[in-house]
């Protein structure tokens, strides 16, 4: 196994197929992701790694894993982690150390899972001094739970019985035979080195009271060092066919042969793996790492990084054939890094139990390459491209450009707008809506185009809030009209839309009639659509108002914005009245959704109540309601009281403000890498003097190229802030 520092590792719910169960159609969906581990946070083990994942005869999940005490190496002191899940993977239990090997300085390795589905134990093999670092000989290891995973049997050495060959087992599960030949036996499998060099494995007909040598798959040449490209068959994960032979999915941990995958196959039980048996399956192609493997309802399924060079690219795959060929299509779980992973089914009755398929994996966000440094230390933003979209006052040109909104498109475009002021700097007045595109990440933009006129309105419309819906493509506008009740009433709340990336856009559409005449203004910035349950699909625009619908809140449609209610609320103190300075009035707000489902917004402190500091509302049940208890100011994000940029990419947090508690100067980006709890020290500084209002985004198209950026849109000016409005492309990683 590698030397390697992982990020987290995950559980994902994937469905099948949502057409009917005697359908052979398999179109996998994810259908739910969840974080179960993180290494390296305060209190924590070092890394958690080698993640196993079972089903039990009762019908609960678990998964286990390897946490790393002290650092991210194979060897060193170790716990086994578990969690247990009742619910199908919906919550789990908190972490139980349910093994710990003390300070060993070449301590347990994970390890093969096996459920005897006679007597429902969970048995758990793992080894000891596997590396025979500091210590001899290598010990393989048992424990066992009778009670569905609740507790566990104190470890028994069955180097006893076994002998003491280096015995690494799986990672993976084991399995119990389900047809004939030995029906009822047990078999796990793993590897060895040097002391029993290849593939091998290990039998128990008794339930697990005893164990035997099985099949060994010997390397070449055998218990010696090897070479690239020597015949080297490593970690490796067994599934029945229904004829009854086992298939065997091996890494290639050489390279032999190909960059791909080694099947062998067992015809007798596990007694033999003969090399006749053997193949390599060029469709897999593999960068020799630990793999999933299952079979389930006569298809095979399939989880590696799928790529010959790269822990990147985890990818789902499935064969009608037993694994002779696989389907062309195949689902990318994750683009970015990603190491071993296994896969689990229930057995149930229950209609979901055909459905769905469990896989648990490693993920990450930087390069695995790299992954000795420290996490907070990867990300490392510089500026990449910097280019002014609008500049007011110019002959001919609207007077003034505020309020920059900034988003993606499903198509992989950006599109920016902004509030195009036509006769003053004032809010207040008459504004297009001004619009520019890129195709090209922000290299080059279409000329602006005036996408809504308001006329001549003495209060006329205010940005805004942009929602892409990633389901129909659509990207939508929601702006404000008579904001400010000055001259008119009442206040509108306004809807266009785009089904074309942008290019066209609707008429407006007036929502007063589903939502009433509370003032609000959404936004400034984006709005979110729902990716994890709660509502999964849901869009969520937030705003505030002021007088009519005091403080901030959010509006909500659940069928791809067609019909819009009012939901979550954080009212102002006091309410509907005018405010003091000091007093408690949340304004601005930007969204985001977090990898948990709970929805965070970062919310301009208008009043400096508490703190010349940001507010933090968060909403844990899809933006209906805002509780009181979860809000928090947060004293590291200091402001002047100003919209600002927040964005969640690939499990960080990133948030742009001019950081100062008195002006709108110093436009800066931060980074947190514990959902907000804790700002990195380092931030960038991407303008210095005047500069007011932010929004971010990133693209989702192209994972290589998308992967490193972060994109901002703020108001920058030499003297005042809102002189001009200026598109940044960061670089995530510019030291990489
Ligand atoms: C396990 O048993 C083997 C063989 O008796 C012995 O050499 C080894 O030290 C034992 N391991 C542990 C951890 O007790
Ligand atoms: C990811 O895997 C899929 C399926 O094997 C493959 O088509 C695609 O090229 C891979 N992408 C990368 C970046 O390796
Ligand atoms: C700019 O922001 C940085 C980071 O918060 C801070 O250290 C610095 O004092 C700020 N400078 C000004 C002039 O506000
Ligand atoms: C990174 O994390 C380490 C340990 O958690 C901490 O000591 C260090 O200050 C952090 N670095 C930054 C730049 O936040
Ligand atoms: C991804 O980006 C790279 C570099 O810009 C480009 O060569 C490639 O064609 C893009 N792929 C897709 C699918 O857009």
């Amino acid at each position: 196994m590698d030397f390697i520092r992982q990020i987290g590792i995950v559980l994902l719910i994937a469905v099948l197929s949502s057409t009917h169960a005697d359908n052979p159609q398999i179109d996998p969906l994810i259908y739910e992701e969840q974080l179960l581990w993180v290494g390296g946070g305060a209190g924590e083990v070092n890394t958690y790694r080698i993640p196993l994942l079972t089903f039990t005869t009762r019908g609960s999940l678990l998964a286990i894993s390897e946490a790393r005490k002290m650092s991210s190496a194979d060897i060193g002191a170790k716990f086994i982690a578990l969690r247990r899940s009742k619910d199908k993977g919906a919550t789990w239990s908190p972490t139980a150390f349910i093994v710990d090997d003390g300070a060993l300085a070449d301590g347990l390795n994970l390890g093969s899972v096996v459920v005897d589905e006679e007597t429902g134990a969970v048995i758990l093999i793992y080894s000891l001094c596997f590396h025979r670092y500091h210590c001899n000989p290598s010990s393989t290891m048992m424990v066992q739970s009778l009670d569905d995973g609740f507790t566990w049997s104190a470890p028994r050495n069955l180097s006893v019985e076994l002998g003491v060959k280096s015995f690494a087992p799986g990672p993976g599960f084991g399995i119990q035979k389900r047809y004939l030949p030995n029906v009822g036996r047990l078999i796990v499998c793993g590897h060895g080195s040097i002391a029993g060099d290849g593939v091998f494995c290990i039998l128990s007909d008794d339930h697990g009271k005893s164990w035997r040598y099985g099949a060994a798959l010997k390397s070449i040449p055998y218990n010696q060092p090897k070479q690239d490209l020597d015949f080297n068959p490593d970690e490796c994960q067994p599934v029945e066919l229904e004829d009854g032979s086992i298939v065997i999915n091996v890494r290639n941990q050489n390279n032999y042969h190909c960059r791909c995958r080694i099947i062998v196959r067992s015809l007798d039980g596990g007694e033999s793996l003969p090399v006749e048996e053997l193949v390599f399956d060029k469709t897999l192609i593999d960068p020799a790492v630990a793999a999933g493997a299952l079979q389930k309802q006569g298809v095979m399924y399939f989880t590696n990084p799928s790529s010959a060079q790269h822990r990147v690219n985890l990818t789902l795959r499935w064969s009608f054939t037993d694994g002779k060929s696989w389907e062309k299509e195949a689902v990318q779980i994750w683009a970015g890094p990603s190491g071993y992973s296994s896969i689990t089914s229930l057995k149930g009755d229950s209609p979901e139990d055909s459905k769905y398929i469990f896989v648990i994996y490693e993920k990450g966000h930087k390069d695995y390459l790299l992954c000795s440094v420290a996490r907070n230390e990867t990300i490392n933003p510089a500026i990449a491209d910097e280019q002014l979209l609008w500049v007011g006052g110019q002959i001919g040109e609207v007077h003034t450009y505020r309020i920059p909104l900034l988003t993606f498109t499903t198509k992989g475009s950006l599109l920016a707008f902004a509030e195009a002021r036509k006769l003053s700097f004032k809010d207040i007045g008459a504004k297009f809506i001004a619009l520019r595109r890129s195709t090209d990440r922000g290299a080059t933009w279409s000329p602006t185009s005036f996408i809504v006129d308001d006329g001549a309105l003495a209060d006329g419309l205010n940005l805004g809030s942009v929602v892409v819906d990633e389901e129909t493509g659509a990207v939508i506008l929601i702006y404000s009209l008579c904001f400010h009740r000055y001259h008119c009433k009442p206040s509108s709340t306004m809807m266009v839309q785009s089904l074309d990336d942008g290019f066209t856009w609707s008429t407006p559409r007036n929502l007063n009639p589903q939502l009433g005449v509370m003032s609000f203004a959404p936004g400034p910035g984006f709005g979110i659509q729902k990716r994890h349950p709660p509502a999964v699909g849901r869009l969520v625009v937030c705003g505030h108002g002021s007088i009519a619908g005091d403080g901030v809140f959010c509006i909500l449609s659940d069928d791809h914005g067609d019909t819009w209610r009012y939901g979550a609320e954080l009212k102002s103190i006091p309410y509907n009245q005018r405010k003091n300075n000091l007093d408690f009035d949340p304004d601005e707000c930007q969204p985001v959704e977090l990898d948990d489902g709970s929805i965070v917004i970062n919310v301009r402190n208008n009043k400096n109540y508490h703190c010349h500091c940001r507010m933090v509302a968060r909403s844990l049940d899809g933006g209906e309601s805002l509780p009181v208890e979860q809000l928090v100011f947060d004293h590291t994000l200091e402001d002047p009281a100003v919209a600002a940029g927040a964005l969640v990419k690939e499990g960080v947090l990133y948030f742009t403000n001019p950081a100062n508690t008195n002006s709108r100067v110093n436009l800066t980006l931060r980074w947190s890498l514990n959902r907000g709890k804790s700002w990195v020290k380092d931030t960038l500084k991407v303008w210095a003097g005047p500069s007011g209002y932010s929004c971010m985004t990133s693209l989702k198209g192209n994972e290589t190229a998308d992967h490193k950026y972060i994109y901002v849109i703020f108001e920058k000016g030499q003297k005042d802030y809102y002189e001009s409005i200026s598109f940044v492309k960061i670089d995530l990683y510019s030291n990489q």
